[in-house]
């Protein structure tokens, strides 16, 4: 196996094998086809040691529609959690499964384990990447909107993993990308550098201007609860709301890739606005996560 098929980062891949996943995760949503089973006897291991639905309904989901098996794994309840290093687990669980899915804050252990890993390694999320939910929503944007690529998407709220992975984006979509964040709270300078797609503002008004799709995340991500009552104070001019959408286009759509607290990131409406397509880029998950499994574990 070549070690460069990981998917940590929207940037390990060139925009034409990202543009082949999205356009792959099109054909399986479409033909809906419950007898295509190209991962029969292929094994998943998911580790999650942060909470999750989504991602994880969808990996676990996906892998059983494309024929193949998943065993999650708390890594608190393995020899992990006492202590076991990251990089002998690696190695062991390259003997026994096909790809190794983790969920946790730190990106350096998700790096540590694809260095030392066979198989290929995918981020589920770290507090500095959401790399999957990304296929989800380029996914949603095209059904509903077609190429994104020239279009404008402003970014509202916490220049946090899914900020960072709005960026990566922007450069591998090659969509202009506008960040309001109040000061203090702007996504690492390490994603912004070099791509001149995207710019950054804390007027929450001039970002969502003429925006084609408006999206925004919660306040206080995993890993920041214990300043989620400071955050809800200075983030409080940042909440899309219906009359902040209005100064998008008037066909723009708008996307938040959930878990949403309502009455803070969001209005208590909002979610029914028929704007939002949040329940669509929610399903989007599994069609896009089924695509990505197969570009990694297959041939094809
Ligand atoms: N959007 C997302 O990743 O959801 P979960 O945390 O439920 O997986
Ligand atoms: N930014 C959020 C995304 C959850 C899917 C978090 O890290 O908690």
């Amino acid at each position: 196996m070549n070690k460069k098929h990981h998917f940590l980062s929207l940037l390990d891949h060139s925009p034409e094998n990202l543009k082949q996943i999205i356009a792959r995760a099109h054909q399986l949503k479409k033909e809906a086809n419950r007898t295509y089973r190209p991962l029969i006897g292929r094994t998943a291991a998911l580790l999650l040691s942060l909470n999750s639905t989504r991602t994880r309904v969808a990996f676990e989901t996906g892998m059983s529609e494309l024929g193949g098996h998943t065993i999650v794994l708390n890594p608190n309840e393995t020899q992990l959690g006492r202590g076991e290093p990251i990089e002998d687990m690696a190695k062991v669980l390259s003997e026994m499964v096909d790809v190794i899915i983790i969920r946790t804050l730190e990106q350096n252990e998700i790096d540590t384990f694809a260095r030392f890993s066979d198989i290929p390694v995918i981020n589920a999320m770290s507090s500095k990447l959401h790399p999957c939910q990304l296929l989800a929503d380029i996914q949603t944007f095209e059904e509903l909107k077609g190429p994104i690529e020239g279009k404008t998407v402003a970014f509202l709220g916490d220049g946090n993993n899914m900020c960072n992975s709005y960026i990566n984006a922007a450069h591998q979509w090659d969509f202009n990308l506008k960040i309001a964040c109040p000061i203090g709270y702007e996504p690492d300078s390490e994603f912004l550098q070099n791509f001149t797609n995207t710019t950054l503002t804390d007027d929450p008004v001039e970002a969502t201007e003429n925006a084609d799709l408006v999206v925004t995340d919660v306040w206080s991500s995993m890993g920041y609860e214990q300043e989620a009552n400071e955050r809800k104070k200075i983030f409080s001019p940042y909440q899309v709301n219906e009359s902040l959408l209005d100064k998008a286009k008037k066909d723009a759509i708008f996307m938040h890739c959930l878990p949403a607290h309502r009455g803070e990131e969001i209005s208590h409406n909002l979610l029914d606005d028929p704007r939002s397509v949040v329940w669509q880029e929610a399903g989007n998950r599994l069609h896009s996560q089924k695509a990505l499994l197969e570009f990694l574990l297959t041939e094809g």
